[in-house]
């Protein structure tokens, strides 16, 4: 028997696996593929206060080993979203995640304090990091003192532990990293998509009309495990791992690297019932290698 849970200090999970924002809808879509009492948490598409379309397509380019994105953060607003989430509280029992989006820092607070006051959210995550609601993909967490501002504002008006999403694309994550967690930042997610370009041969243009768009999948895997190992000896504070996983051995990868948890993403929209595999995997991979349990390895990468 080995132990697959995951301590974030503030909560402890049943185990490591949370699908990431964007990747699973609002949960509900994925009842049908399994159980969703099997994961540790869910984190639910990033919200805004009001509906919004997202980008004009093409949203989604398959590349070699990985996805470009360029949704926008399309949503329902935050009013539809509770009563999603009211829906989706009766089908599980599993932590949920709300993914906090805002157009400035007094809407990212409203939609904070509007899921921070629903019993039926167990964490907030602050997508400070989206590639694609900003000309040329800039985001808060490129800017280490927007970063302070933003997470200490959240911090002083909500209750519910704070997640703050990272972006990869920044010369020093680790100061950006610092940065949130002096702000009162409760565990930090990393990494959310890469920077990327797509070209259209026939047109001689960019595929995606933001020109840039956010590469995520396996392609980004070794780049995203290097963040979170640069981060985790850092930070006290827990790091939940994400880039290109697909499999329970990537799972221990991040886990060695000093992830905590991780969060699965496109893996989901490849393979909906991914996390029953990987689930599964991850509990034989540490029997084999007679792993009791995650903090037994957690940052245990030998250098
Ligand atoms: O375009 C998008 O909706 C992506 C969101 C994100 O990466 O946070």
């Amino acid at each position: 028997m080995v132990d697959l849970s995951a301590d974030l200090g503030f909560i402890k999970l049943k185990n490591p696996v949370i699908p990431a924002s964007g990747t699973f809808g609002y949960g509900e879509e994925f009842q049908t593929f399994f159980d969703l009492d099997i994961l540790g948490a869910f984190v639910l598409k990033g919200i805004y206060k009001n509906p919004r379309p997202g980008n004009i397509p093409p949203r989604l380019h398959e590349t070699a080993a990985g996805l470009l994105n360029s949704i926008g953060l399309a949503g329902p607003g935050a009013e539809e979203l509770v009563n999603i989430i009211k829906r989706v509280a009766g089908i599980t029992h599993t932590p949920v995640v709300v993914n906090v989006c805002g157009e400035d820092d007094e809407e990212y607070l409203e939609v904070a304090q509007i899921f921070d006051a629903l019993d039926e959210v167990a964490m907030l995550e602050l997508n400070i990091s989206c590639p694609n609601v900003r000309a040329g993909g800039k985001c808060p967490a490129q800017d280490g003192q927007h970063t302070y501002r933003l997470v200490k504002l959240i911090k002083q008006n909500t209750v519910k532990p704070l997640i703050v999403k990272l972006s990869p694309n920044v010369k020093d994550i680790v100061s950006i990293a610092l940065s949130a967690e002096e702000a009162g930042a409760d565990a930090l997610s990393l990494v959310n998509a890469y920077l990327g370009l797509a070209v259209n041969l026939k047109s001689r243009a960019p595929v995606f009309r933001n020109v840039f768009a956010g590469l995520s999948g396996p392609a980004i895997k070794p780049l995203a495990l290097k963040l979170v190992y640069e981060v985790a000896r850092q930070v006290a504070v827990p790091v939940i791992g994400i880039g290109g996983i697909t499999c329970g051995g990537d799972v221990l990868e991040f886990i060695l690297a000093g992830a905590s948890a991780v969060q699965t993403g496109t893996v989901n929209m490849v393979e909906p019932a991914a996390s029953v595999r990987i689930l599964h995997e991850i509990e034989t991979q540490m029997q084999e290698l007679q792993i009791k349990n995650l903090e037994e390895i957690r940052g245990e990468l030998k250098i």
